[in-house]
């Protein structure tokens, strides 16, 4: 696995992403079986960092992957959990209670990354971090950051932080440009800010797109391990696909050792202008 290093954290380039783990916005029981397998293979595999919120599952996602990380006897301090609080939890007693409740369904004392999990119209950024601030000077959370947010909320963050913005959790992928046309990606490269790739693999002509195919082709690996390694060969960012099928979840895992050439790079930047 590589490493991306920002402010002195180092990170897989590759992580593990928990929405349908457990059910979609409630909880549904139906899914533990694959749910668990999912999660023990991503750990057996070598993951370790997980993406979660409270959002997922209605907090069945954290449970399960409490109980999967417990069961792996994988020391706390190897894994690295990322979860994030809900808009409707944005007051300040409310962000307390969130982390709270997701460090009780997850039986861990500490949450690596808290994010802002999405901005919604009237928030009082500055009472959020008012609350993110004390969970980590009280040792809850180690480390703070956002989701689907804009320059000029990303900048106001920076100004209300405590610690630094540690990442930008986004949707980013091979088709999906939005936050490379809307100045993000630039500025997070320039200011120290991680990019977090999500959904990198969710676009439906992954399989069939002309250019994707022949790069994987080229270098004797799929179409969604070419998805990966483009987003992971770009400065500051990673990403966090999400799998119930453990040859998927390997497959994913060991894209971060496909090389690409710059030229690779710049077909595929490319390759969706014409398609979608
Ligand atoms: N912050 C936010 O607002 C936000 C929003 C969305 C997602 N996220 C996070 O990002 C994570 C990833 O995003 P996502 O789950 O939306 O999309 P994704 O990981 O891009 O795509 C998941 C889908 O791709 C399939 N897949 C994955 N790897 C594959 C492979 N190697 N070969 C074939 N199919 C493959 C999976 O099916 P199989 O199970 O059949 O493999 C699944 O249907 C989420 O789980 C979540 O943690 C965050």
């Amino acid at each position: 696995m590589k490493y991306k290093t920002i402010h002195n954290l180092p990170l897989p380039v590759i992580g593990f992403g928990t929405w349908r783990i457990g059910g979609e916005s409630t909880p549904d029981p139906r899914t533990d079986p694959a749910s668990m397998n999912a999660l023990r293979s991503a750990l057996e595999i070598g993951y370790t960092h997980f993406d979660t919120a409270e959002y997922y599952a209605g907090g069945h996602a954290e449970e399960l992957l409490g109980c999967a990380a417990r069961e792996s006897k994988i020391n706390r301090d190897k894994l690295f959990i990322t979860s994030k609080v809900s808009p409707e939890h944005f007051d300040h007693d409310n962000v307390i209670k969130s982390c709270e409740n997701s460090l009780r369904r997850l039986g861990m004392d500490y949450i690596d990354l808290y994010l802002i999990h999405w901005p919604h119209l009237g928030m009082d950024l500055e009472e959020l971090f008012c609350a993110l601030n004390k969970l980590v000077y009280d040792g809850k959370v180690r480390h703070l950051g956002v989701s689907n947010f804009k320059l000029k909320l990303l900048k106001q963050s920076q100004m209300y932080s405590g610690t630094p913005i540690l990442t930008n959790q986004i949707p980013y992928s091979l088709p999906n440009h939005t936050y490379l046309e809307n100045g993000v990606i630039e500025y997070c490269q320039q200011n120290d800010i991680l990019i977090t790739a999500y959904s990198p693999v969710k676009f439906r002509s992954i399989r069939v797109n002309k250019v994707l195919t022949e790069v994987a082709k080229a270098h004797a690996v799929t179409p969604f391990q070419i998805a990966l390694a483009w987003l992971v060969t770009q400065p500051q960012v990673i990403t966090i696909p999400m799998s119930f099928n453990s040859a998927h979840i390997k497959e994913n895992f060991d894209a971060a050792d496909v090389e690409l050439s710059a030229e690779d790079m710049l077909l595929l930047g490319n390759a969706w202008k014409k398609t979608e």
